[in-house]
């Protein structure tokens, strides 16, 4: 499973592209204004630290001036994903654009009926809310698995099932397990993946047992070379 970054803030960006696990960035309005930053040159910065589809979303509603949002956008940078919203203008103005080869993430997706009409538009990808649907008492997960479950009956499909709205290293998890394409994580998701207390302890005492030998692996004649972080 893919993973991209659920953020459009450039440090926790590249703090975790820094790490080679990232294999793409998702973006909306609200992410976006949370960073106060302007769009355009925000999102050029972003194409330029992550190689990976950074999706950026339009913010009309008609389709002809997403059309011509999405042109804008996609003239930022090659790995531009513009996302639509899952409305009939947000479709029309999906097909058009991939008809055109530019990459085009449908979001706002909360039903399988939704997720087929995306396919049918020539989506790249569809993101499916999961946390959101949870939120509301329904399971966000099952979505997933059920578009999932349709996409692989026909060959055809080349959409691509993008969980979004993730809340827990247990969404990314389930996620992985319904056989979604990519998960979108928000940076503290990312972090509580790493976290277990037996992990901790487990380490402490193989260090604690480590010092008793009075051992080091590298000596006085070693050093450690400074290796160049990704931009
Ligand atoms: O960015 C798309 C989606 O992942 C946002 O979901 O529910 O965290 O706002 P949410």
């Amino acid at each position: 499973m893919k993973f991209f970054i659920d953020t459009a803030d450039i440090q926790e960006i590249r703090d975790w592209a820094g790490t080679g696990m990232l294999d793409g960035v998702t973006t909306n309005p609200s992410l976006v204004a949370k960073t106060g930053r302007d769009f355009l040159p925000l999102i050029e910065e972003i194409c330029s630290v992550v190689d990976g589809p950074v999706s950026a979303e339009v913010t009309a509603t008609d389709w002809e001036t997403m059309v011509a949002e999405g042109h804008k956008l996609a003239r930022i940078a090659m790995n531009i994903a513009v996302k639509v919203p899952l409305t009939p203008d947000g479709l029309r103005a999906c097909k058009i654009l991939t008809d055109e080869g530019t990459m085009v993430n449908v979001t706002l997706c909360f039903s399988p009926a939704q997720a087929i009409l995306a396919a049918k538009a020539g989506a790249t990808f569809v993101s499916p809310f999961a946390g959101r649907l949870d939120d509301i008492g329904h399971d966000g997960i099952a979505l997933i698995a059920q578009i999932v479950e349709i996409y692989d009956l026909y060959p055809g499909i080349m959409t691509e099932v993008l969980a979004a709205s993730i809340r827990s290293p247990k969404h990314v998890v389930e996620a992985a397990a319904a056989g979604s394409h990519v998960a979108t994580l928000p940076p503290t998701v990312i972090e509580a993946m790493f976290k277990h207390p037996l992990t901790d302890k487990g380490l402490a005492a193989f260090l604690a047992d480590w010092a008793k030998t009075g051992q080091s692996i590298l000596t006085d004649g070693d050093t450690v070379q400074p290796l160049k972080r990704p931009a």
